[in-house]
């Protein structure tokens, strides 16, 4: 059940604005705006510090699934040993190298183990496909625990398009879709040596991209029409309806403003 009753609008007008502070220059502290003021002074409230390895666990999880936020997901699709299908998301998601082409899923296993991983141990390949807001829903419905047997596919209504080189399906909805060959599983235990995590890296074998979501010129994918969803804590998703671009540069541009700069502050 929604908490709001304010209708979803759609990010179909995504668009850049300024960055926060345009003008800051090197060394400017954060309380030169009225924002980083205010923030700057939250800091004298002081600091809970907790200790994970003391803590319930529960907590650690509630604490770092809304503080380690907004979380890209994987909607992963995968096949068992006895070719039963399945699709579930996952954000505990990154990509981790690019040469070659790596990507990471955690999944939990202290409840149950999750299928998603069993398969992928089982069979190796699986597909991630990035979920845009048009299929929240659907994507969603995914993650109830199914009893063996039902899948998850049916129940979602989602489309099956096959895959080049890995046996399970990857999601027609999705306008990002990786292929991915199990690389390596890292086995996270707990203290009393139980697996709890399996932290999965994949090599990623194929990349597919819509072409109404590729800009074909600039080699990258359009945010504004990609329309992704991230993971806050508990039900909680994230759209992107606006961002702000803030130049990278290199000391060559910059060096004499910063030496400048640090002379000043000596
Ligand atoms: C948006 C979203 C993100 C999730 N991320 C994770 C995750 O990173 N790791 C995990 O173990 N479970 C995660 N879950 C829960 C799994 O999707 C859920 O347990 C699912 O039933 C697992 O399916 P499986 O057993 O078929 O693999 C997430 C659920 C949702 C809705």
């Amino acid at each position: 059940m929604s908490k709001s009753d304010l209708p979803f609008f759609d990010t179909s007008d995504f668009r850049y604005t300024q960055p926060p502070h345009p003008s800051w220059t090197y060394g400017e502290p954060v309380s030169t705006t009225e924002q980083g003021q205010k923030w700057a002074e939250e800091a004298e409230q002081g600091w809970k510090t907790i200790n994970p390895s003391e803590e319930d666990p529960k907590l650690t999880y509630r604490l770092c699934t809304s503080g380690i936020v907004p979380r890209p997901v994987a909607f992963v699709s995968t096949i068992s040993g006895n070719g039963i299908e399945n699709l579930a998301p996952f954000s505990w998601f990154s990509q981790v190298s690019s040469n070659p082409c790596v990507i990471s899923i955690a999944c939990t296993s202290i409840q149950r183990d999750k299928d998603t991983a069993e398969n992928i141990k089982a069979t190796k390949g699986f597909t991630v496909n990035i979920i845009s807001e048009p299929w929240i829903a659907q994507a969603n419905s995914c993650a109830i625990d199914a009893p063996p047997g039902v899948s998850e596919w049916a129940l979602s209504g989602l489309t099956k398009e096959p895959s080049v080189s890995v046996k399970p399906a990857r999601v027609k909805e999705s306008a990002f879709a990786l292929e991915c060959e199990l690389l390596q599983n890292v086995e996270i235990k707990n203290a009393a040596g139980e697996v709890t995590s399996n932290l999965i890296l994949g090599t990623v074998t194929r990349i597919h991209i819509r072409n109404a979501v590729l800009n074909e010129e600039k080699g990258v994918v359009d945010t504004a029409k990609l329309r992704p969803i991230g993971r806050l804590s508990g039900n909680s998703y994230v759209k992107i309806k606006d961002g702000f671009q803030i130049p990278q540069s290199t000391w060559a541009q910059d060096k004499e403003e910063i030496e400048e700069k640090l002379k000043s502050s000596l």
